[in-house]
């Protein structure tokens, strides 16, 4: 009777679609998919019925009805192997194979011509029942959700360990790890930390791509390829988010940057405003996400946000990392119930996920258990506990199947009977090591575990995935189509990024400090300088000092300033762009202009000051021209910095560096030391200091002397142009740097 109840539920959803969409318009797809999802027996439409009237908005009412239907899911995730497999997972695959489901958030039209019929009436979309009520949230229409069938078989990762004293050795990750997952299902990757799930998952996404990665991963049959960027999201196991942007603001800038051209700007942003109501996140929308030195979001709600940052493009495929871990049960539960709604969206999802309650393994459609890399299980995850007891490793006593299952990966058998097979094997061999107080040792456990999924299942599984995927070869092909989707123009992603930046660094714009200490170092070169002469020689020499000061004090300001640039946006920068969000030039022009506006109030405040309080050349040409050298100077040198932040992404190394070349550009900077051995004096030309210097000694004295303090003050064209020079050659050193980084940090 049980058995009955869950395939019919199974059943329901994909047989409800069907109905409605036969009773809609008559597809050749849909006659398919009702040929996959038949064999469900009569009784699927009567409940199909049923539950689309217990599931309606505005239409439930009876508890009784909700508390039956919540049996039979649960009751659908624990039964039978063939029944379930052509029941709940097959059904929401094979609607999303038609391409027509109910998206979590709201409704997702079928792709091309289907897309064009008319759609189901709001009235018919059912709600997900254990969600709770949704009736307050929006439902609006996304694009077409293309589905895609994830395949990988005999999957394996090494890496190269260099040691600096010990030989390089390779190590195995991953050992052909074999499995698929649908459109409509969830998969859960579960196993010991460091058992190669973060690896797996990295690589399913696409997000590993190297010499030493062995096996085949296809996407609806064909390999990888960029446009699939544009069709996956990834949340990684951290989250990586700008910390004072609001939850809207983060949301907004990534639907105006990530959803395709065709959609309006008002379209996107209310799809960022939908999205914030489908995770629940309108009471925290104005709040800063925050980090480590700000006060911001919570930690469940930061996840959220970051999930939403993924699914607003509406992806085929969706990866998490993690998801919930460091989250409570109750919050955790959320987060997977609504991974469930996703799905059942025709999305495939693929989540790796550390410590589920029980309620939340129940959750998962397909798992895969990992084991020091290898493949444990990978099947439903109903039927998991079924496959374990068929090798003879049952739980004693009533326990959580998810810690029964990583108790198993991880070798453990205490409270959990022992194989008699593996009992025999340890006995017939009756070594030391292979034993603990009469128990095999973790190690031999693994052993016996993997061969076992070796010899029984592993074939089958082959074969099964050798199987053509139920769809047409123009959506097939269109997953290896080689062209990069981007959401906006070059021009619209440069201007949304510039806005973005400039929100994202408002609090350092009205910096009290920065401005603090430039108007103190003025006023005290104001007070040392106060009114000097520059009749004299000595007064002159004395000036001199004065303007080398200048050109120094603005070149170390920006250059410190600039290589915190990349370093910090680090993270940031590969996510967004792993993702295909802007082009690199688009985000360079953005970042590296953003700042300009602050970068040059700051000097025009510093030189009305001290220009004034030290009576320099009183004439409106010299304190513009003076001015104008400034911000040349400053230009350059945060072109140096920006480049050594890009070239070694590293700030330790960077500030390092950064100190060594401004002390020698200092030093070669013309004040210092006049005779230079000849060897060592083109050093001179390389360094801002002596070119700006030079600029300001001829602004101010050209008229008085032609050579002061040991510097001729001829035409400083070869100044300016040399600056020029640096302005751009630096910036496209950096841009060079981040262009040639890597994307992913590895597994
Ligand atoms: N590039 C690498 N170099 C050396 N070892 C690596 C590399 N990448 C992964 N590993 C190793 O591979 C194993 C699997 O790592 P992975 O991050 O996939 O584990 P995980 O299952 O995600 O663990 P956790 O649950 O703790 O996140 C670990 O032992 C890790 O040290
Ligand atoms: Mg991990």
């Amino acid at each position: 009777m049980e058995k009955t109840s869950s395939t019919s539920l199974a059943r329901t959803k994909s047989d409800q679609l069907v109905e409605t969409l036969s009773a809609a318009f008559k597809s050749p797809v849909s006659s398919e998919a009702t040929g996959a999802s038949d064999g469900g027996g009569t009784l699927s439409r009567k409940s199909s019925r049923r539950l689309l009237m217990a599931a309606s908005p505005g239409r439930s009412g009876s508890s009784g009805k909700n508390t039956h239907i919540r049996k039979s899911r649960s009751a659908q995730l624990k039964l039978d192997l063939e029944e379930v497999s052509s029941g709940a997972a097959l059904s929401r695959a094979s609607s999303a194979s038609l391409g027509l489901s109910f998206s979590f958030t709201g409704f997702t039209m079928p792709p091309d011509e289907i897309a064009d019929s008319k759609p189901f009436s709001d009235d018919d979309i059912p709600e997900d029942i254990e969600a709770g009520t949704r009736d307050h949230k929006p439902k609006f229409q996304t694009e077409p959700t293309l589905p895609i069938y994830l395949k990988f078989t005999d999957v394996t990762y090494k890496v190269i360990i260099k040691g600096m004293t010990t030989p390089t050795v390779e190590k195995d990750i991953l050992n052909g790890i074999t499995g698929s997952v649908n459109p409509g299902e969830v998969l859960a990757l579960m196993g010991p930390s460091g058992s190669g799930k973060t690896t797996l998952l990295n690589l399913l996404g696409g997000r590993l791509m190297q010499a030493t990665v062995g096996g085949s991963i296809t996407y609806n049959d064909q390999p990888y390829s960029k446009f699939l960027k544009s069709k996956i999201g990834f949340v990684t196991q951290d989250d990586v988010l700008l910390p004072h942007l609001t939850v809207k603001e983060t949301l907004r800038y990534a639907a105006l940057l990530r959803l395709p051209k065709t959609l309006t700007k008002e379209q996107k942003e209310k799809r960022a405003i939908d999205v914030i109501y489908e995770l629940g996140l309108e009471r925290c929308q104005d709040t800063m996400i925050g980090g480590s030195f700000v006060r911001g979001v919570s930690g469940g709600e930061r996840k959220r946000v970051c999930i939403g940052n993924e699914i607003i493009i509406n992806p085929s495929l969706l990866f998490l990392d993690e998801p919930t871990s460091g989250l409570d049960s109750t919050t955790a539960l959320k987060i997977v119930k609504m991974l469930q709604d996703i799905a059942e969206a025709g999305k495939t999802v693929v989540t790796t996920i550390h410590q589920p309650s029980s309620r939340l393994f129940h959750k998962f459609d397909k798992l895969i258990l990992l084991g020091k890399g290898s493949l444990l299980y990978f099947g439903k995850a109903s039927e998991a506990m079924v496959y374990f007891s068929s090798i003879g490793c049952t739980p004693l006593i009533a326990m959580n199947p998810a810690e029964f299952l990583l108790d198993l990966a991880n070798g453990n058998l205490n409270e959990v009977s022992v194989p008699s097979e593996l009992q025999d094997r340890v006995q017939m061999e009756n070594t030391e090591n292979d034993t603990t107080n009469g128990k095999p040792t973790p190690a031999v456990v693994h052993e016996y575990l993997v061969e076992a999924y070796e010899t029984r299942v592993v074939e089958k599984m082959k074969k099964k995935l050798m199987a053509p995927i139920p769809l047409d070869e123009e959506i097939k092909s269109k997953v290896s189509t080689p062209k990069r989707q981007w959401g906006a123009g070059w021009c619209e992603q440069y201007s949304i990024l510039f806005r973005r930046g400039l929100k994202e660094r408002r609090h350092d714009y009205f910096s009290w400090l920065r401005i603090t200490q430039v108007l103190s170092t003025a006023v005290i070169l104001g007070l040392l300088w106060w009114q000097s002469d520059s009749k004299s020689p000595k007064g002159l020499q004395d000036q001199a000092g004065l303007l080398f000061f200048i050109a120094v004090f603005w070149s170390f300001f920006p250059i410190f300033t600039a290589i915190f640039t990349f370093p910090q946006e680090r993270a940031m920068l590969s996510k967004e762009r792993a993702a295909d969000m802007y082009r690199l030039s688009a985000y360079f022009l953005a970042r590296t202009t953003s700042d300009l506006p602050l970068d040059l109030f700051l000097p025009v405040l510093f030189l009305l000051v001290v220009y004034f309080m030290a009576g320099l050349r009183m004439s409106a040409y010299a304190f513009f021209l003076s001015m104008l050298t400034i911000f040349l100077s400053i230009v350059a040198a945060q072109g140096l910095g920006l480049a050594i932040g890009a070239t070694l992404m590293d700030l330790k190394k960077a500030t390092t560096l950064a100190s060594v070349t401004i002390m020698t550009f200092m030093l070669a900077g013309g004040y210092f030391v006049k005779k230079v051995p000849v060897f060592i004096s083109w050093i001179r030309f390389m360094s801002f200091n002596y070119h700006t210097y030079k600029l300001l000694l001829k602004i101010q004295y050209e008229d008085i002397s032609p050579t002061v303090n040991g510097m001729k003050t001829d035409c400083g064209l070869i100044e300016v142009g040399a600056l020029v020079a640096m302005v751009f050659g630096y910036r496209f050193l950096a841009y060079l740097s981040l262009r040639r980084m890597k994307l992913y940090s590895g597994a």
